[in-house]
């Protein structure tokens, strides 16, 4: 089972402390969200979880981390300042303000009316100016990145020289990219302000670049599968010649079931796009257009590569999967909701979290927080974990309402201190997903946890 629709895992991620609603103190301010204690642990885990599996896991793939405000011209030369645009219209009647490709039937989906303003073109880069200017000085304007990507295409010389690298090879980052949605909503899935995990994996041109897009897409498809995702709520989207961007000859959209209530339940998860050697090229100062003039008369630098064996000089074909953090998240907390009742008939939340992501893989609760000696054993218990994993103490209620407390915010195992513990030494291990108990040494704990803690297995990457 999975959560029935986005509100359910709103109101859980409210509750619980995930993502409460930015600025709330001064009304809230629209589509920005803040991640909480258990946000930012659970975001930082499949942040983390993805690096270990593209950069430590593999041989061909290094990470950087480049600036977010990078020099104008960057966006000049990539296309972004012609291109990255969302088409506006407006409602006549109510005034309301739409994305022209996202109507439906023609009808505006506040009034119901169909009278439009003509399209025209809006561009979604977040704009800034650096140091102390002019309101209206032009030179100062800059932009906050709307992909990650580019820091790594302007690097590629410098990763592919200083870390001796030859083709085929990947560089991933990981970050914050903004852009001024016309319409952010839903939740984290659409927001101004975002989080990217991307890679540019370099080949060569005469690489098989359709076929390294199906590697990429299957390789992403078993990474969603160890977090946890179930392979019915993934569905693989060909996007279409005259949707392709600039750069693209081949994307393909991994799309999520964000709605499951909806006729439409399908939102994009990631993409993976063959971008040819468009932005290495565009980048370059050698490069020539069909009349042999400069493409870009601006670059100081050509971010080609010689190819030792081939003894060839060429501009390397990239495929780019390019996945956001909080869809993801939003995805693993829709993924993971379940529902179970108890004995009693009541209806419990069980977040059903891969164990790798879980925000807390254990809590240690008293039996009796009014024995100093089952405290001081509980207490001491979670301080001897903490080095190897997340752990906490909590004596705040009765032991059913811990135990419903952490099954809500996926808490892998619950361990209670009872007064036997006092002369066996031992305690008792409870799983979230069964409510099965098991009684452990206290010396043979960390090991125990830490054995069921391993991710769902991801098979060994295959070498391209
Ligand atoms: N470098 C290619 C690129 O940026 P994209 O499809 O525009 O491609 C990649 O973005 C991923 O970034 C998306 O699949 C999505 O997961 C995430 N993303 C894009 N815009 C977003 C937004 N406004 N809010 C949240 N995530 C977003």
């Amino acid at each position: 089972m999975a959560a029935p629709n986005i509100d359910t895992v709103v109101s859980l991620a409210k509750r619980r402390g995930f993502v409460f609603p930015s600025s709330e103190v001064y009304g809230g301010l629209g589509s920005a969200w803040d991640y909480g204690p258990l946000g930012v642990e659970l975001c930082n885990n499949v942040k983390q979880a993805w690096w270990r599996w593209l950069v430590y896991e593999r041989d061909d793939i290094e990470g950087i981390d480049s600036s977010i405000i990078l020099n104008r011209l960057v966006w000049k030369y990539s296309g972004h300042e012609a291109t990255f645009n969302d088409w506006l219209i407006d409602c006549r009647k109510c005034k309301g303000r739409f994305r022209a490709d996202k109507i439906a039937d023609n009808k505006c989906p506040s009034c119901g009316a169909s009278d439009w303003t003509e399209a025209r073109p809006f561009n979604t880069m977040l704009q800034t100016k650096l140091g102390a200017v002019a309101d209206d000085d032009p030179t100062a304007l800059a932009y906050l990145r709307p992909e990650t990507a580019q820091g790594i295409f302007i690097n590629f010389l410098n990763v592919q020289t200083t870390m001796r690298r030859k083709l085929p090879f990947g560089i991933a980052q990981v970050g914050k990219s903004f852009r001024n949605e016309v319409t952010p909503g839903n939740f984290i899935l659409r927001t101004r302000e975002f989080e990217q995990m991307e890679m540019e994996y370099f080949v060569s041109p005469t690489a098989e670049h359709s076929k390294l897009v199906d590697y990429w897409v299957e390789q992403y498809l078993e990474w969603f599968g160890s977090l946890g995702l179930n392979r019915e709520n993934l569905y693989l989207y060909e996007v279409p010649q005259e949707e392709l961007a600039h750069y693209s000859k081949r994307t393909v959209d991994i799309m999520y079931r964000y709605f499951p209530e909806r006729e439409k339940p399908w939102e994009e998860l990631m993409g993976i796009a063959w971008r040819t050697d468009f932005d290495l090229g565009t980048h370059s100062k050698n490069k020539l257009d069909a009349e042999g003039k400069r493409l870009n008369p601006d670059s100081t630098e050509d971010l080609s590569y010689f190819d030792e064996a081939a003894k060839q000089r060429f501009y390397p074909h990239v495929i780019e999967p390019a996945a956001g953090v909080n869809r993801t998240v939003l995805a693993v907390l829709m993924d993971a909701y379940s529902e179970k009742t108890n004995d009693k008939g009541e209806t419990r939340v069980i977040l059903k979290l891969s164990p790798q992501l879980a925000p807390i893989k254990a809590a240690i609760l008293p039996l009796a927080k009014n024995k100093p000696e089952i405290v001081g054993m509980a207490k001491a218990i979670k301080r001897s974990l903490q080095p190897v994993l997340r752990a906490v103490y909590d004596d705040t209620g009765g032991i059913g309402k811990l135990y419903a407390r952490q099954d809500e915010i996926g808490t892998p195992f619950c361990i209670t201190v009872d007064h036997q513990s006092l002369e066996d030494e031992a305690v008792t291990v409870r799983d979230r997903d069964t409510w099965e108990q098991e009684r452990i040494k206290v010396s043979d704990l960390a090991e125990h946890l830490q054995k069921r803690l391993k991710p769902y297995p991801v098979p060994a990457p295959e070498t391209t």
